[in-house]
């Protein structure tokens, strides 16, 4: 519900829990009131205290009241160089050389439904779930309009938000800095959670109190990546899992992106966030604009498990589309590290067929299949079936004869200079003329930026698409940006390469998921280099990680959690010794984590023992069972393994409480051990549950407020329980 007070220029956003508040003060500016615990619908300028502060300047028209300060007031969107010094929100160079926007109100619009950014992916309105305010701000010296977008999401908790620039003025100005969202915090201190990593360890959290300057967490990879996530949390410090304030910040964008939290000298936080301004500028000509992407808000004061349950619901319904959005995924065998680039017609038709015998229901042909393409030196960029290795109409055929469906990879944004795209057109690869451009895994980008290079990729890479049956897509980018120059582009707009480079692989994205809505598209970048909201608004699922050791998945699926929900979570059991780490897991171990997001096999099938198989055959029937509950579940974390690293436990619980999954893992067993008790969550507390495979009854209550002990295993690392409960 959004409310205006016309008579005190207010602005109150309301949600089920929430109120988000602004307000226009006595020189125009756009002050930001609250954000936070639903109150009434009252102005609250109580939180607002005005000193004549040193160093902190006044407007112009202030005149000798020396109270009000841009440096000192908490603001909705700031300007910029006219004397707030904390981070901005936007950064503009215009016609003079000057660098300063001056942005007051203007007005405003209230309307039913939800705003479009053209060209970028953002959270939709199911059934007039939401209503829209949009509130200008203009620089009167420079024509220089700020649109501030809000959707509420009234019954999910979440507001959105993103900014449209547009240059009402006669001069072409430069944006170089065009954030998302800016929001200065309800006075006190706020630790900082955010989610780092590395290729293979992808979204670790780390919780930091955030101390007096700047705490910045971003990319310049061109995509989200695997280092930094556009996710934060700005919590309470007593805040716990179950308990205390948290703030999410998730940026819908899958290139480079910035989150920079300050606090500043009387102690007051601001967070800003979106598109990392360190690689970014755009020139903004008269009548032009520029839309920022989206940013989603979530306010909760029941701590981080009830902020991870408000984005994974809203991911699941209000960010991912299409066919697979509410529907069981199919339980996949992906041939990468069965065979990597070594497989032929045969090869792959046994792993299908075994596939197939073990109840598998998608065979996924991997990196290999296509141009000159037997190692990672050659061929991407040509997307044609390279025959003499598969064939793949016969393929698919075969597969779907099978009863399965037929999936592929495919990498559209690279190439390798060592093929017939690159030798036709060398200057479509990202390169700054006159130099030589550095290579990553041996390839090069294209410049996504030109549209004819994503027609002419997207021709090629559709047409396959359509040559058989084809139900599934995994698409992967295997490089950061660098040596990013677009020949199609005058030096003046240089700054703009990457951030467009991302706006073509999204009209790519959009493209494929509207001309093949059968497709089930699964993102991948070496795994999760660009696991975010952006990406899941084409995909519904993206592959979680290259590392698909299942005791460090166990870390790896913990932080990814904190934002993403697990039917965003592609997840293989693969072959042991593992061949990221050399670990030797159980199959059980291998079973349980994959199954705690959307199941997959990864390795040849062949090869595996009848033991084996009878296990895989096992946990495909059970994960039939259980996949409802992971994909649309709420997701409780029952123990932080960073904190304890002696075990994991984490559960799944149904909309109606009468089902729920706990995973137990002892990560590192100990002698003689201390006893590990763990408090289940979200169960109704009157119930009896019966435990599956057992004459066990439990109530729901002990399990919650007293806990279940797990029995103490010699079994060594790595041993997992599952409890299944269902109420009697
Ligand atoms: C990186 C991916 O994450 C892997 O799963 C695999 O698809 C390879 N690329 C193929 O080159």
């Amino acid at each position: 519900m959004i409310i205006y007070n016309e008579n005190e220029k207010v602005f109150n956003l309301h949600t089920k829990n929430t109120t988000y508040q602004m307000y226009v003060e006595q020189y125009g500016y756009l002050l930001h009131g609250y954000y936070g615990r639903r109150v009434a619908d009252v102005k609250m300028e109580q939180l607002q205290n005005y000193y004549d502060r040193g160093f902190s300047g006044n407007p112009n028209q202030a005149g000798k009241d020396r109270l009000f300060s841009l440096d000192t007031a908490a603001q909705e969107y700031t300007s910029c160089g006219i004397g707030d010094y904390r981070v901005s929100s936007c950064g503009v160079i215009n016609r003079d050389g000057s660098t300063a926007a001056d942005l007051r109100y203007v007005g405003y619009k209230i309307y039913e439904g939800k705003y479009a950014i053209p060209g970028l992916p953002a959270a939709y309105d199911n059934n007039d779930e939401c209503e829209t305010l949009e509130v200008t701000l203009e620089d009167p010296y420079t024509g220089l309009r700020v649109v501030l977008y809000y959707a509420v999401f009234e019954a999910q908790d979440i507001i959105t938000r993103n900014v449209r620039f547009e240059n009402a003025g006669v001069d072409t100005l430069t944006l170089n800095r065009a954030m998302s969202v800016c929001l200065d915090m309800q006075p006190g201190d706020w630790d900082v959670m955010h989610f780092h990593g590395r290729h293979c360890m992808e979204r670790q959290p780390e919780r930091l109190r955030q101390p007096h300057g700047i705490t910045r967490i971003s990319s310049k990879r061109g995509t989200s990546s695997h280092q930094h996530n556009p996710f934060v949390i700005l919590a309470s410090p007593e805040a716990t899992e179950t308990n205390g304030d948290c703030y999410g910040a998730m940026l819908v964008y899958s290139g480079d992106f910035a989150a920079e939290i300050e606090m500043d000298q009387f102690n007051q936080t601001r967070l800003v966030m979106g598109i990392n301004s360190e690689t970014f500028s755009w020139q903004l000509e008269s009548g032009a604009s520029f839309e920022t992407p989206e940013v989603l808000l979530g306010f909760t004061h029941e701590g981080f498990s009830a902020l991870s349950g408000m984005y994974h619901r809203f991911i699941r319904n209000n960010i991912c589309r299409g066919k697979y959005k509410n529907t069981r995924r199919p339980v996949l065998v992906n041939n990468w590290e069965g065979t990597y680039f070594d497989f032929n017609q045969e090869k792959l038709i046994a792993i299908a067929e075994e596939a197939s015998s073990l109840g598998i229901e998608l065979f996924v042909l991997d990196d290999g299949w296509f141009g000159k393409r037997d190692d990672d030196y050659s061929g991407l960029g040509d997307w044609y079936v390279n025959e003499k290795k598969v064939q793949l109409e016969k393929l698919a055929e075969r597969v779907n004869e099978l009863g399965m469906k037929f999936g592929l990879w495919i990498e559209p944004e690279m190439v390798n200079e060592d093929s017939n795209l690159y030798k036709a057109h060398p200057d479509w690869a990202l390169k700054i003329p006159g130099r030589a451009p550095g290579r990553s895994r041996y390839q090069l980008l294209l410049d996504f930026s030109r549209k004819e290079v994503v027609d002419y990729v997207y021709n090629q890479i559709s047409s396959v698409l359509s040559s058989c049956n084809i139900e599934y897509v995994k698409w992967d980018f295997n490089r950061s940006l660098a040596d990013t120059y677009s020949l199609a582009l005058p030096k003046a707009r240089q700054g703009e390469v990457r951030h467009r480079f991302v706006l073509g692989m999204y009209d790519f994205a959009e493209r494929l998921t509207r001309d093949f809505p059968n497709i089930l598209l699964e993102g991948c970048s070496g795994g999760g280099g660009r696991f975010d909201a952006g990406m899941l608004y084409y995909s519904p699922q993206i592959w979680c990680s290259d590392d698909t050791d299942a005791m460090e998945r166990i870390l790896i699926q913990y932080g990814t959690s904190f934002g993403y929900p697990a039917s965003s979570v592609g997840s293989h059991v693969s072959a042991v010794p593992n061949h990221q780490t050399g670990r030797i897991s159980s199959m059980e171990l291998r079973g349980a984590v994959a199954m705690s997001g959307m199941l997959g096999y990864e390795l040849d099938l062949t090869k595996l023992k009848r033991a084996e198989k009878a296990q895989v055959r096992k946990q495909i029937q059970t994960y039939k069972k259980t996949a409802d509950l992971v994909m649309n579940g709420e997701y409780y974390r029952l123990s932080d393994p960073i904190k304890n690293p002696d075990y994991c436990a984490w559960s799944f619980v149904s909309e109606d409480k009468k089902k729920c999954l706990v995973n137990f893992v002892y990560l590192h067993v100990r002698a003689n051990a201390p006893l590990i008790n763990v408090r289940f969550r979200g169960l109704k507390p009157d119930a009896y549950y019966k435990v599956r495979g057992t004459e066990q009854v439990l109530n729901g209550a002990a399990l919650m407020y007293g806990g279940y002990t797990f029995p103490i295993t010699m079994e060594g690392d790595g041993y997992p329980i599952q409890i299944y409960l269902e109420e009697k």
